[in-house]
């Protein structure tokens, strides 16, 4: 088993959760070459010598590699988007439980957006992007992959967010991929709480990538609402679900 698994309530017994087994063996260890994977990766090359420099407003921590701005696109497409290992986890999640309404906070240049949307067709994916020139960029990528089922929504989260909510009947899905600081962390988990679904998906990005992150990813794991968590030191995962009676959470290495 390539994985590490251990469950903090099971005091390491193995995997308790029937959920998270099959989590684990059904999309975790899926290693299935699905066909949309070349045609994206195909296009994240692409933009990784895209010489292009650009204009971009600072929207959030997380960009401690490139300070100034101005940036080439092909900078950002090596730093600032989820590896593929990750993207494609993305992609296998959205595909298996086939959430409905799908929210991304942080589009950057729409790589790991072209992964969920390619995930469900019958989804929208509803992707925020802050600054105008990257997501000039997103826009293109989305329509070099011919794909037709997401919104992007310009602007800062803070004005945008509060709108978005008001035009979904529920979020299924959320990958929190933005401002990589605490307060504003706790602040998103907190509106998506508020209108998710019952049983709806939240991931967290880069949740040990600095103490206020740990901060962050321990608030939300500790939340009364969570009872299903899953450390994927990467990325943290929240699986909401009124089936879930007793608080769990497992650190799986991926
Ligand atoms: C890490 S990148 C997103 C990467 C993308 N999810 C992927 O995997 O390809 C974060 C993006 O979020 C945007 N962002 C950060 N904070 C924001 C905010 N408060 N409002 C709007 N956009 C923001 C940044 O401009 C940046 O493009």
């Amino acid at each position: 088993m390539h994985y590490l698994l251990t469950a903090e309530n099971s005091k390491g017994h193995g995997v308790h959760s029937p959920f998270v087994f099959d989590f684990i063996k059904n999309v975790l260890r899926d290693k299935k070459k699905y066909s949309i994977y070349k045609p994206i990766e195909k296009l994240r090359e692409k933009l990784k010598t895209d010489k292009r420099v650009i204009e971009v407003k600072d929207f959030g921590a997380g960009s401690t590699v490139m300070k100034s701005n101005t940036r080439k696109v092909k900078d950002i497409a090596e730093s600032s988007l989820k590896p593929k290992k990750y993207a494609q986890l993305l992609f296998r999640i959205v595909n298996y439980y086939q959430p409905k309404y799908v929210i991304e906070l942080g589009t950057s240049l729409g790589i790991t957006t072209a992964y969920l949307a390619s995930a469900n067709p019958q989804a929208t994916i509803y992707t925020c992007e802050g600054d105008i020139s990257i997501a000039g960029i997103a826009s293109n990528t989305f329509k070099e992959l011919s794909l037709k089922n997401i919104e992007l929504v310009q602007g800062d989260f803070a004005a945008t967010l509060p709108g978005l909510f008001s035009t979904l009947p529920a979020t299924d899905f959320a990958f929190i991929d933005g401002n990589h600081k605490k307060e504003p962390t706790i602040q998103y988990f907190k509106q998506l709480l508020e209108h998710a679904a019952p049983a709806a998906i939240l991931i967290f990005d880069d949740i040990h990538w600095s103490r206020e992150m740990e901060e962050a990813w321990e608030y939300i794991q500790q939340h009364n609402a969570v009872t299903l968590s899953i450390d994927l030191f990467f990325i943290g995962l929240v699986f909401l679900s009124p089936d879930f009676k007793v608080k769990q959470h497992f650190t799986i290495r991926f």
